[in-house]
């Protein structure tokens, strides 16, 4: 396998991608008894709409979470315009480990070299924990986060003024006539008005606090928005009202939008690409003419096999795929990795997957 067909092509691109905003490398994030994100990487550029796919529970809120700073990262790497804002020491700290096993049996000439291992993984070790604990990264106020539950995401105890002036006040900012001013403009902005400032969340509609949410957001000015769901707990018609929002933010501040979506069709219209999740596994990333056009994975055939249209034709003929890992595929000895099966379009597979995906490409050419 070429060094471009697998995950190596997406890690060598910082340099030569300048227009990347959010790198996110290897991210790993364990808790006690699950591994809520294993291993996923992805880029999002300056301007762009990624959406992030996925049933309930793949992982999609804790990348979220984890690109915001809510969580010490367990492994990998996050960086912010080119400078690592997160960083995770599992891998170093394994390193470590390996290389003082292997001690046990070195000759002296080995012995050496591995001492030398250890002290470099003390050094990333230490690297890491400086980047992630740098003051200036602890509040990363160009990455705001929507988050997926209006009603739990709102103190009911504060005012809309209040809640949207908050991240303001924290940031420093003292001049009750310029946080009056941003506060009433960003009401306006998401679609409410001056007078909804006095009020309480309990007092709206789950559209109204939604928007509540993006204003919170958008007040900061922040480079990058991570919406998590931000329409699911609403009904179809607020559904479109709030996308049509987020999408004329994106037009018209330059925002650069990671949307979290558990299917397909919401993200379909919206994002330039789309990164599928299962089972805290990045399993497919394309843009998003060319997921639709050839989804590979199985897993990704299954959600778009979900997606109803309004034809009736199409309907008749839909079938639902359900995707099961251990029948839809054989790991047991050729074992799967994040491959590029065409350019920036990427599969998790093995070689045996990989050659058929390459297959079924050349002949829909
Ligand atoms: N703080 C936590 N401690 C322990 N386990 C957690 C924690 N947060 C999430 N998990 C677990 O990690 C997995 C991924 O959760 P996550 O919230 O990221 O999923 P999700 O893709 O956002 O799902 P949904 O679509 O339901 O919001 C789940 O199994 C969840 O139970
Ligand atoms: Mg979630």
């Amino acid at each position: 396998m070429s060094e471009i067909q697998n995950q190596e092509a997406l890690q060598a691109a910082p340099s030569v991608n300048d227009d990347v905003l959010l790198r996110v490398e290897h991210l790993c994030q364990y808790f006690k008894v699950n591994k809520a994100v294993d291993d996923v990487s992805f880029d999002i550029k300056k301007g762009e709409v990624f959406g992030l796919v996925g049933e309930s529970g793949c992982g999609k809120t804790t990348t979220g979470r984890s690109i915001i700073k809510l969580y010490d990262i367990t492994d990998g790497n996050i960086y912010f315009r080119g400078k690592r804002i997160a960083a995770g020491i599992r891998t170093y700290r394994e390193k470590i480990k390996q290389a003082r096993e292997e001690m046990k049996n070195a000759d002296p000439a080995r012995k050496e070299e591995l001492r030398q291992v250890i002290l470099q993984q003390r050094e990333e070790i230490r690297a890491a924990k400086r980047d992630h604990f740098a003051k200036e990264n602890r509040c990363v106020t160009e990455i705001q986060m929507i988050f997926q539950d209006p009603i739990a995401s709102l103190d009911p105890r504060m005012t809309v003024y209040e809640i949207i002036a908050e991240g303001l006040k924290i940031r420093g900012e003292r001049d009750k006539s310029i946080i009056d001013e941003k506060v009433f403009r960003v009401l306006e902005r998401v679609g409410l008005v001056r007078e909804h400032a006095g009020r309480y969340p309990h007092e709206f509609s789950g559209g109204q606090r939604q928007r509540i949410g993006v204003a919170r957001a958008v007040v900061m000015e922040p480079e990058i928005i991570i919406a998590d769901e931000p329409v699911s707990a609403l009904d179809v018609s607020i559904q479109a009202q709030v996308i049509n929002l987020l999408n004329e933010l994106r037009n018209d501040l330059g925002l650069t939008i990671l949307f979290i979506a558990h299917d397909l069709s919401v993200v379909k219209y919206f994002s330039d690409r789309i990164g599928v999740m299962y089972y805290g596994k990045m399993v497919e990333l394309a843009t998003s003419d060319e997921l639709f056009a050839h989804p590979l994975h199985p897993y990704t055939r299954a959600l778009l096999s979900a997606i109803p249209l309004p034809d009736p034709n199409y309907e008749k003929n839909r079938v639902r795929v359900k995707y099961n890992p251990l029948s839809d595929h054989d790991y047991s000895v050729d074992k799967p990795s994040f491959r590029e099966v065409a350019p920036g379009h990427f599969v998790m597979c093995n070689d045996a997957e990989f050659d058929k995906y390459i297959r079924e490409m050349q002949q829909e050419q």
